[in-house]
């Protein structure tokens, strides 16, 4: 392989549960060493973990992790500076519970950001800077006419997110946290990170604020696509746009967070009453016990259609990671649906490989 090739580790995934990485399966950790030679922090580098306090950093976990990935000779993916999700209570309010001002906020990422960085200066070979700062919805299109019911036509459209860091500091948190990280680790390379890349809405919009930052010289080096991804989804075309958006750019692509479910989509489930999800559950819970064969075979298939694009536009591709190593410890077991287990990895409850791992051996 050109790009690295790369899995996370450190968490089992369930309810935003922390486990304490090295007690993790020992197999898991082999699994880890043989096949794979990078490695993200799955949880235990994002800011609740790192600063539950303010001022008060908790870097056992992490420097424990750090030892292994270095001991097993793998280059690191810091994970992640700046999101939404998964921040620490006090971090956008002030002791009075009040909203704190853009100046405080300000000051807090840079601290936050030039400890973690810092501590890890020449170790980190990459950060996740920003993650999921755009978000879209469906708006009515006027250029289109109606259709056949006589009801308008939708299209999908992009935005920055209306997060706290946005509504308190404003857009230019963004570049703010990609000159912090520069500047407390020049050599590192800073992604900005985000999912649905495949949506052609949401990757225009990305590309557009990763030229609007170049301009400025903002140091960004890289665009990462999470891809948590199903059978049916993203269809091979739509991803091979998707890259040559982003590579148009001029900088690197990464898929950061690789995985495919075997199950349909629950959309419905989110917006069902209890009685309609005791249904609903059976139907979208097909392979509680086993899951068949012709189904994996499904998923090995898809996983080899990624990956022959990943290897067609390896000059733009620098890393592929996947979001876990064995189906026993995946963010999709019980989520969105509890009981269900999306089997989307390439090892197997038992640490074997899949005939997803087989198929993306390379042809001899
Ligand atoms: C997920 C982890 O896999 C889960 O263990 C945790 O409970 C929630 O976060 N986008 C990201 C990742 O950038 O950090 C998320 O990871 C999955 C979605």
């Amino acid at each position: 392989e050109d790009f690295l090739m790369g899995t996370a580790l450190g968490s089992r995934g369930v309810n935003h549960q922390y486990v304490y990485p090295m007690r993790q399966n020992k197999k898991e950790r082999d699994v880890v060493a043989r096949e794979f030679n990078c490695i993200t922090a799955e949880n235990l580098m994002k800011m609740e973990y790192l600063q539950p306090k303010e001022g008060f950093f908790n870097f056992d976990q992490a420097d424990e992790f750090m030892a292994f990935c270095e001991e097993s000779g793998l280059a690191v993916v810091g994970h992640a500076l700046v999101w939404h999700s998964q921040t620490p209570d006090w971090l956008f309010k002030d002791d009075a519970g009040n909203p704190v001002t853009r100046e405080v906020l300000i000051e807090r990422m840079r601290n936050h950001i030039h400890t973690v960085v810092g501590r890890y200066k020449g170790r980190i070979k990459y950060w996740d800077v920003v993650n999921e700062a755009i978000d879209t919805k469906m708006v009515v299109d006027e250029s289109l006419p109606l259709d056949e019911e006589g009801n308008p036509q939708k299209k999908r459209v992009a935005f920055y997110r209306d997060s706290p860091w946005l509504q308190i500091i404003g857009e230019d948190y963004i570049e703010l946290a990609f000159r912090f990280a520069h500047e407390a680790d020049p050599e590192a390379r800073l992604l900005y990170n985000d999912y649905s890349m495949a949506n052609r809405a949401k990757v225009e919009f990305a590309a557009g604020m990763v030229r609007g930052l170049k301009a400025k010289g903002v140091p960004i080096h890289g665009v990462g696509m999470q891809a948590h991804w199903q059978l049916d989804y993203p269809e091979i075309e739509q991803l091979q746009d998707s890259i040559d958006i982003l590579a148009a750019t001029g900088l690197k692509v990464s898929i950061t967070e690789l995985d495919i479910g075997v199950l349909p989509r629950a959309s419905e489930y989110h917006g069902a009453d209890v009685n309609r999800r005791e249904e609903l559950r059976a139907e979208l819970n097909p392979y509680s016990n086993s899951i068949p064969m012709e189904v994996l075979n499904e998923q090995a298939e898809k996983y080899r259609a990624v990956f022959e694009v990943f290897r067609k536009n390896s000059e733009h591709i620098e890393r592929v990671t996947v979001w876990g190593v064995s189906d026993r410890y995946t963010w999709k077991a019980n989520w969105p649906v509890p009981g269900r287990t999306a089997y989307p990895l390439l090892f197997d409850r038992n640490f074997q490989p899949k005939p997803a791992y087989y198929a993306l051996q390379k042809p001899n």
